[in-house]
């Protein structure tokens, strides 16, 4: 009943010629994957245009890594929600822990910008998860928990909100979670959601795994209970990895 995504960030990756990618990708989204699982790209930001244009008509959704809570006004080299889906963005990662890191974003903050995007009638994709030393302390469903309930606004339903599990220890460093230590974060974030917005709603919003996955491990990491499928970062700058992780995903 929940249709899978795979979703790439391509993070601060990517020229014009990168276009020849998302062809690729648009070009391998046959039929029998479609039927299965759903794609979005996320390019940076001055890509989205031209990515959206091109995109057009196809199923593969475009969209981007970062947006402003306000929809203008002084905030010199941000980009507001607004902005994005007037440029054919259909969804926006926010809450990255590579931003929470890099520019200081607390909850507060990834919550407004959850709030801006559907305010604009994007799709959030909001990001959490723990450090190393967060789940060797035995804290990762804890913070987990905590990042969650201060990311996500009042009022969200799944067909506008999607969640990523992206383990901080697990991004970029070819190390993964194991399978069991996915499902019982992926199951605690399912429980808060149900909680706060009860059970059948809980039950409809998408979870992904996001961290090193690759089409080798995807099978494993994202065939788990409560794992809606995956937010892919290095391997999602090739068309030929990106698919591949699809397809083992969606078993064909
Ligand atoms: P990775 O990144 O797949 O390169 O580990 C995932 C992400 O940061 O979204």
């Amino acid at each position: 009943m929940r249709r899978p995504i795979v979703a790439g960030n391509w993070k601060m990756n990517g020229l014009s010629a990168s276009i020849a990618e998302l062809d690729l990708v648009m070009k391998g989204y046959v039929p029998a994957l479609a039927a299965r699982v759903d794609l979005l790209i996320c390019p940076p930001f001055t890509l989205i245009e031209e990515f959206a244009a091109a995109a057009a008509g196809s199923k593969v959704m475009i969209g981007a890594q970062d947006c402003h809570p306000k929809p203008s006004g002084a905030h010199t080299g941000d980009i507001s929600a607004e902005m994005l889906a007037d440029s054919g963005a259909e969804a926006v990662i926010v809450g990255h822990s590579e931003r929470r890191a890099d520019h200081g974003e607390s909850d507060d903050l990834v919550r407004a910008k959850t709030e801006a995007a559907f305010r604009a009638g994007l799709i959030a994709v909001v990001c959490v998860g723990e450090t190393l030393g967060e789940r060797e302390g035995g804290q990762a469903l804890s913070v987990v928990a905590r990042q969650l309930k201060g990311s996500v606004p009042d009022g969200a339903d799944a067909e506008r909100l999607i969640i990523a599990y992206e383990p901080v220890w697990a991004i970029g460093t070819g190390k993964t979670p194991t399978a069991s230590d996915v499902a019982e974060i992926h199951g605690g974030i399912r429980r808060e959601l149900s909680a706060r917005f009860g059970e059948q709603a809980g039950q409809a919003f998408r979870i992904l795994y996001g961290g090193s996955v690759k089409a080798e491990n995807a099978k494993t990491l994202l065939q788990t209970p409560d794992v809606d499928g995956a937010l892919v970062g290095g391997a999602s700058l090739k068309a030929s990895d990106f698919l591949g992780i699809a397809s083992a995903y969606a078993g064909i």
